[in-house]
């Protein structure tokens, strides 16, 4: 990679966190990790002057609203952060034509469908994250069409608290747990995506094509399988039951089949992606490695 500035936006989060893991292996880049104390989406002029000031070759916008339920209740905030705030990104991006990565969600699709879904699929959110995410695509595109959208699913990393850390909490706590299995994804480590994102980046400008693209981990799995390979991977002894979606209502829909094709990202990129369980795999390895550190301590 040449010499780049990147900026790096929501850096607290997951993906972030992830990011900022892998900048060591970067050094020819230089990183400015920011959240929202230190610059907020929703301010087009700080967006704009920290673009310029620090010469920025290179967004990548991490920060989002991603509590899928309390999204139902606070459909404004919602929507000024997944969607006005990627679009002053674009346009602060635009204004000098550095690449802008986004990063979208598989939740802009209704679910209807039982084979992956690919880049042409038509758009249909259940919910008020998705429409927000969708809406935020629309503006980023509209704004800076030279943008690179990424849309991923069902994330979990070693940071932050996701849906891994849940179960293997839950798991050591309960001797029973009911996890539904009509609905079908794929878990997608936050780390893999982090790699992806920097091998985009680092691409020369022939191989760069703005668009939206799929990435998620291979494979498919329902949030029961997952929970499964959890316990058995992290040696929880739990009973997980099955249930259905409906037995267990939340605020917000969810589709109940969100698997993404990734031949788009795959050919245009070269990017070689990991299986799900190996993913998972390497991540708790990781937790583990925590836990007894502290121990240790
Ligand atoms: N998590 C998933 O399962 C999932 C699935 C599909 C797609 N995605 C997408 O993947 C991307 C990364 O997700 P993630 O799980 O890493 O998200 P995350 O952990 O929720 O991190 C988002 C970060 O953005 C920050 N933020 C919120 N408002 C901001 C603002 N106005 N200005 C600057 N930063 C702001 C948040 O701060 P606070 O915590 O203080 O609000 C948080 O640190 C998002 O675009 C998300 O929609 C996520």
């Amino acid at each position: 990679m040449n010499h780049m500035n990147i900026l790096v936006t929501g850096a607290k989060g997951q993906l972030g966190q992830e990011l900022k893991s892998l900048s060591a292996l970067h050094p020819k880049a230089t990183f400015y990790f920011t959240d929202v104390e230190d610059l907020d989406i929703l301010q087009l002029e700080q967006v704009q002057n920290f673009v310029v000031e620090h010469r920025i070759d290179a967004l990548i916008n991490c920060a989002a609203y991603t509590a899928v339920d309390k999204a139902e209740s606070e459909q404004e905030l919602c929507m000024q952060i997944n969607a006005i705030g990627p679009e002053n990104l674009a346009k602060a991006a635009a204004q000098v034509k550095a690449r802008f990565i986004h990063i979208s969600t598989d939740f802009v699709f209704n679910g209807n469908s039982y084979v992956p879904y690919t880049e042409m699929d038509a758009e249909d959110p259940l919910g008020v994250y998705g429409s927000t995410k969708l809406r935020g695509e629309k503006r980023v595109v509209q704004a800076y069409p030279q943008s690179v959208i990424l849309r991923t699913s069902w994330l979990y990393s070693s940071f932050g608290n996701n849906f891994v850390k849940t179960m293997l909490r839950l798991g050591k706590e309960r001797e029973q747990l009911g996890v539904i299995f009509d609905q079908v994804g794929t878990p997608t480590y936050a780390h893999d995506l982090a790699q992806a994102i920097m091998v985009i980046l680092g691409s020369d400008d022939e191989r760069y094509t703005p668009g939206i693209y799929h990435y998620s981990n291979e494979g498919v799995a329902s949030w029961y399988d997952f929970t499964k390979a959890i316990h058995e991977i992290g040696g929880v002894d739990c009973k997980v039951q099955p249930i259905l979606a409906e037995a267990y209502p939340l605020p917000a829909a969810r589709p109940h089949y969100s698997v993404l094709n990734k031949a788009k990202i795959k050919s245009i990129f070269s990017i070689e992606i990991p299986y799900w369980r190996e993913s998972l795999k390497k991540c708790m390895a990781l937790l583990n490695e925590e836990i007894e550190n502290k121990n240790n301590r």
